[in-house]
């Protein structure tokens, strides 16, 4: 090998190298030329069989051209990363569809508590809310239920640690705070959150919603209360609706009734949904009991009222169609985005 070679060689890596178009074509020529056994390793070799005199000048040569491949492949090997990064920044392909915005909505029973307030404000009521953690005093005895009531048990309310204080186990005790803090005349509707321990099944749930509603003022009368019960039945359910009244008993109200509405269904034919009966219960009512009034300082022979309380759940459930309650609570986006 002669030093003629030496500069052919140089020629021919010099196009080769920048003629390359990507990092791993680059890598193998780098490989082929300069790699341990590449053909810079076997010219070096090839040094000992040559005669003493040559020695000197092919060393020279061979270490120059070296150095100049080497120079050749990190100078090509910055162009090619400079020139891939910019080509990433100048690429938009404007064609490309956009990233659509998620919309959001309104989880379905919020959907029907915003309904029926708005229907009951349009008769007049006012929407108010209470406090989640609740007395023994507004959530038991303010409405005159006894002490060896049943509901007071632990196993029908949740106790906090200090056994004077609950998570409220209906919405009723805004009525003992609604009563104490206005005169009448009042009409108040109560949506909000209630606690019962009971195990989680397809109709049962330890926190559910309820609303509450009541109406205090002289003479109001149990037609008053039906008249406004059966505006809200139409109203939610349609105005073919039937409603009917079945007696009842609560300790805050008397007389009270139990509200059934004709079966959305089976139009009250029977079927599954209403157990054959062609009716089904919706709320719960009564005329507001004297001893509640005592309780919170209203004159019950001036003072009359009604109040009723209803589940949100289950009058989602029937307007829906819904026939299991743990999907209001288990954020499948599947089943919300249908409402
Ligand atoms: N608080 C009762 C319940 O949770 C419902 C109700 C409210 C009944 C008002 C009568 C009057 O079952």
């Amino acid at each position: 090998m002669s030093t003629s070679d030496i500069a052919s060689i140089k020629t021919e890596v010099a196009q080769a190298i920048s003629a390359a178009t990507g990092k791993d074509e680059l890598e193998a020529l780098r490989i082929k030329y300069l790699g341990r056994k590449g053909l810079l390793a076997e010219m070096t070799q090839s040094f000992a069989t040559l005669p003493a005199e040559e020695k000197p000048q092919f060393g020279r040569a061979i270490n120059e051209l070296k150095a100049y491949l080497v120079g050749l492949f990190a100078e090509k090997q910055k162009s090619l990363e400079s020139s891939g990064k910019e080509e990433k920044n100048a690429f938009v392909d404007i064609g490309m569809p956009g990233i659509a915005q998620e919309i959001g909505r309104m989880h379905p029973l919020t959907q029907v508590i915003r309904e029926i307030c708005e229907i009951f404000s349009r008769l007049g009521f006012l929407v108010v809310e209470g406090p989640e953690i609740e007395t023994e005093e507004n959530n038991f005895t303010g409405l005159n239920i006894p002490l060896e009531h049943p509901s007071r048990d632990a196993f029908d309310t949740f106790y906090l640690k200090n056994q004077k204080l609950l998570l409220r186990s209906h919405t009723s005790p805004v009525q003992i705070r609604a009563m104490k803090s206005r005169k009448p005349p009042l009409a108040i509707v109560v949506p909000g959150r209630v606690y019962r321990p009971d195990a989680l099944d397809a109709s049962h749930s330890f926190m559910f919603h309820q609303i509450e509603g009541f109406m205090v003022d002289k003479n109001i009368k149990f037609s008053d209360l039906k008249g406004v019960l059966e505006a809200f039945a139409k109203s939610v359910f349609g105005d073919q609706i039937k409603m009917r009244l079945r007696p009842h008993f609560f300790p805050f109200t008397e007389p009270s009734a139990e509200v059934d509405i004709s079966c959305i269904i089976c139009k009250g034919k029977g079927c599954s949904v209403c157990g054959r009966k062609g009716w089904l219960e919706v709320l719960g009512s009564g005329m507001i009991h004297p001893n509640v009034f005592k309780h919170v300082g209203y004159d019950p022979e001036k003072y009359t009222g009604f109040a009723f309380g209803m589940g949100v759940e289950r009058i989602a459930m029937l307007k829906y169609g819904i026939n299991d309650i743990r999907l209001f609570y288990e954020n499948d986006l599947r089943f919300l985005k249908q409402f």
